[in-house]
């Protein structure tokens, strides 16, 4: 099964990922977390992305495409993957469905997970994530067990650096600019699956499985 989740920043894009790649055991694949990964790691790819990130603005599609491109091309995804955060613009789908289609496959679903932009600094505010393992908390719909520490590997958790209200709002400009195009892009070819975010994480995971196994 090959999905993509589609949605505003903050709205739930990998929390339900992760969700559906435990339950289809499929790999969860983020362009923002590989290019968090490679800021970590200091590598030329993780500084050249990170001038972008901290802006809030994309990472340009040439070098988002070909670190995607090179990550499905790996054999654990034969059987299908969850794309969180790719593609973000129509050339990065348009490159996709090519890909894709060249193997003789396609795309089976984009969910849309729906959150309102006044909903989504809140969560962003609250947000808070393990830089070790990569499990991410809210604090006060979806809190560790412990303030600040990691329930999975107990690392002290962070704040992101584009959680900063003033980034929130251009990525979000960002998003409705660049990114909400997609979902006319995959509605016209039938594949699009709309949830409303603002439910409790469990009944949005629930309604994504309805529509995955409808
Ligand atoms: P990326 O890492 O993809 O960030 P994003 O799209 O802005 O999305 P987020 O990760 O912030 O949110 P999410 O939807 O995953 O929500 P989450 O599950 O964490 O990209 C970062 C940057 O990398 C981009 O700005 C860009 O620069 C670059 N980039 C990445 N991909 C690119 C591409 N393809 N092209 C170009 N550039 C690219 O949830 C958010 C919070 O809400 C959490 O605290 C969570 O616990 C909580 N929460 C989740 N679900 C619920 C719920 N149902 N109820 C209450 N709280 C909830
Ligand atoms: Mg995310």
């Amino acid at each position: 099964m090959k999905i993509i989740m589609l949605g505003a920043p903050g709205a739930g894009k990998g929390t339900q990922a992760k969700l559906i790649a435990e339950k289809y055991q499929i790999p969860h694949i983020s362009t923002g977390d590989i290019f968090r990964a490679n800021i970590k790691e200091g590598t030329d790819l993780g500084m050249e992305a990170k001038e972008y990130m901290d802006k809030g603005q994309l990472v340009p599609d040439e070098l988002t495409v070909r670190i995607l491109l090179d990550r499905v091309s790996k054999d654990d995804c034969k059987r299908g993957y969850v794309l969180d955060g790719f593609p973000r613009t129509i050339p990065q789908a348009e490159v996709l469905d090519n890909e894709v289609a060249k193997l003789g496959d396609k795309i089976d679903f984009a969910i849309d997970v729906d959150v309102p932009d006044e909903n989504i600094i809140r969560r962003m505010s609250g947000r808070r994530c393990c830089p070790k393992c990569g499990a991410t908390y809210h604090i006060e719909h979806i809190p560790p067990k412990k303030e600040g520490v990691c329930d999975v590997c107990g690392s002290e958790l962070i704040i992101r650096d584009d959680d900063k209200p003033e980034t929130v709002k251009s990525r979000l400009d960002v998003y409705h600019k660049q990114t909400q195009p997609l979902i006319d892009h995959y509605s016209k070819l039938n594949i699009l699956r709309t949830v409303d975010g603002t439910q409790d994480m469990q009944d949005v995971f629930d309604a994504i499985v309805k529509h995955l196994e409808a």
